[in-house]
């Protein structure tokens, strides 16, 4: 397994690599759930890339760049054993030299939800996702069906700014209680972790629902809201029943593919987790 730093580094190590290429963009402290894209690119692909790459300009400043788990000789370990054929690990200062003034962003999809939550977020992600697109040129790109919307905003970007690559969206890992894996996860005392098993309860709820022939949005955001105010640890941000395609919130009868989404504090600790009905992203 290779690893670069630089950009050079990168472009060097890049050119030895076979056709097709998949690429995993990461922020590290890796788990099952990244491991997943990486072995579906592993199936897929000829060659393997995996950035890791803790990107400051998604976080907002009250947020947690700065103690964001970090752990790179843990994650090398966990990629060379996956077989990967190279990982970059770019520095800040690398990808946002001084005078760095250029931006990507994608309208409407990024908008509400995590947008609405998260203002500059999304800008953040497109940006450092194209230049890691430029940079690696990967004929396939892997990301995870737990930041939904971000997927959507990559495909939204990939399609208007015509990368020629296809955008793979990998299903969910979770714990055996239900609970999403994620980086995050860490910042959870043993009571807090117990109490986050309430997002993916709350949007089962909801399913369990749909599948039982309930329509009604409003009914089915009621299902998710019921079942977290029976957690007292759990502060809800947002929840929502939007159509899978552009992300706008049902009115009345869902009668398309819905994406189920929610944010919730549970302690210090913001969480997200989704569920598709009627369809897949
Ligand atoms: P990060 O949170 O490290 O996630 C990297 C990829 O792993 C994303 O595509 C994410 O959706 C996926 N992922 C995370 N948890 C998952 C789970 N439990 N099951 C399946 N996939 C999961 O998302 C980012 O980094 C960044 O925004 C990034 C795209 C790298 C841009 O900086």
């Amino acid at each position: 397994m290779e690893t670069a730093i630089t950009l050079d580094e990168l472009r060097q190590a890049r050119k030895n690599l076979p056709a097709p290429l998949g690429l995993v963009p990461t922020m590290g402290y890796l788990h099952e759930g990244h491991l997943s894209l990486v072995r579906a690119a592993r199936r897929e692909c000829a060659s393997v890339v995996v950035s890791i790459f803790v990107n400051p300009t998604q976080f907002g400043p009250q947020e947690d760049f700065d103690r964001y788990p970090r752990d790179l000789p843990r994650d090398l370990a966990l990629l060379e054993a996956e077989g990967v054929d190279l990982v970059w690990t770019p520095t800040p200062q690398g990808m946002y030299p001084e005078g760095y003034q250029t931006w990507v962003t994608v309208e409407k999809v990024a908008a509400p939800l995590e947008g609405a939550m998260r203002p500059g977020h999304f800008r953040g992600v497109a940006t450092v996702v194209v230049k890691l697109f430029n940079a690696v040129q990967p004929d396939r790109a892997y990301f995870g069906q737990k930041d939904a919307q971000q997927a959507l905003v990559i495909r939204r970007l990939v399609a208007d700014l015509n990368f020629p690559l296809e955008v793979v969206v990998c299903p969910t890992v979770r714990e055996p209680d239900g609970l999403a894996m994620s980086s995050r996860n860490i910042y959870l005392n043993p009571q807090e972790r117990r109490a986050a098993t309430v997002l993916y309860c709350a949007l089962t709820a909801a399913q369990a629902a749909y599948q039982a022939g309930e329509r009604n949005a409003d009914r089915l955001r009621q299902a998710m809201e019921a079942v977290l105010a029976r957690e007292p640890l759990a502060r809800p941000q947002y929840v929502s029943c939007a159509r899978l395609d552009d992300l706008q919130e049902w009115q009345g009868e869902v009668s398309g593919p819905a994406l189920l989404s929610l944010a919730v504090f549970i302690g210090g600790t913001r969480l997200i987790d989704n569920l598709v009905l009627g369809g897949e992203l």
